[in-house]
């Protein structure tokens, strides 16, 4: 299938999904969240595919969060509907029967931190950089972030992250555990690839069964979900919110006044 902001291909039976707006540092905007879904659609229902890796187009970025542009306009209701919708996007992934693996070779900020979070295994270049930067934009991570980081690295480093805005390094990524290992630029896609082909060499069966008990402590989680989104939402109430959109695209620093 073609896709306008994704670029796909199939090598040994694992799709590579790069994500293609490297002008934006492949931002997530409504037709790359469209595209992903259909992305995860095509991997879970070809047989000729066992798994897929997701990383960013160009040298820079993984992808370097929601499209910001796109918050502009946003309404309370329609931030919670964007919430849930890359919730549901995110929650596709992690809950997926066939393996993903997000090979992050740039910065991978809010919404890119949160789409590596939702696959099942990372590796990063020693260019990664993770962050939730969104407390800088008056907002909150809203796919998942609050609860996927928490879990993925602990509440004292997650909530240092969320509450600050601040960039890990890979290598400060692996020593978290957030990353399984960081590897020289040149080497993350050769090394993703050997690694998810050692995985999809294995049965099927066992794989599907693996990604979904690995998660079913989470099934408490769902007030969590819905919590974030609607926290998310009010985030669009709040004069700091469109001060903190409006500075970053108009690249200056925010004057938050905490209305
Ligand atoms: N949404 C929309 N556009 C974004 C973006 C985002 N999340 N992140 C980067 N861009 C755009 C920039 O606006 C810029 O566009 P322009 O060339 O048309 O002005 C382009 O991508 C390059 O980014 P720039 O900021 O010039 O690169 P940099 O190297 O100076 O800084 C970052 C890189 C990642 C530190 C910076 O882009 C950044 O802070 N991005 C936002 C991160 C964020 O807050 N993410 C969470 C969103 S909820």
């Amino acid at each position: 299938m073609a896709y306008q902001t994704l670029q796909t291909e199939v090598r040994d039976r694992i799709m590579l999904i790069t994500i293609n707006r490297p002008e934006k540092l492949n931002a997530l905007n409504n037709t790359v969240m469209e595209e992903l879904d259909l992305a995860i659609e095509e991997v879970l229902s070809r047989d000729d595919i066992a798994g897929a890796i997701v990383t960013g187009s160009g040298d820079k970025a993984f992808v370097a969060g929601a499209d910001i542009a796109g918050f502009q306009q946003l309404s309370v209701d329609e931030a919670r509907a964007l919430s849930i919708k890359g919730q549901a996007l995110f929650a596709s992934i992690e809950q997926a029967s066939k393996p993903f693996l997000a090979a992050v070779n740039g910065f991978a900020l809010g919404g890119g931190c949160e789409l590596a979070m939702a696959c099942h295994l990372r590796m990063a270049s020693t260019r990664a950089r993770f962050g939730q930067p969104e407390i800088n934009l008056g907002l909150i991570p809203g796919y998942g972030g609050t609860q996927r980081l928490p879990r993925l690295v602990g509440l004292t480093r997650a909530l240092h992250l969320m509450l600050t805005g601040e960039m890990i390094t890979a290598e400060q990524a692996k020593a978290y555990g957030l990353v399984w290992d960081v590897v020289a630029p040149e080497e993350l896609l050769p090394a993703s690839m050997t690694l998810m082909q050692k995985i999809v060499s294995g049965p099927p069966h066992a794989i599907r069964h693996i990604l979904h008990c690995a998660y079913l402590f989470d099934a408490g989680q769902q007030a969590g979900y819905a919590a974030e989104a609607q926290a998310f939402s009010e985030c669009f109430a709040t004069a700091d919110a469109r001060e903190g959109i409006q500075a970053f695209l108009e690249k200056r620093k925010p004057r938050f006044q905490g209305k």
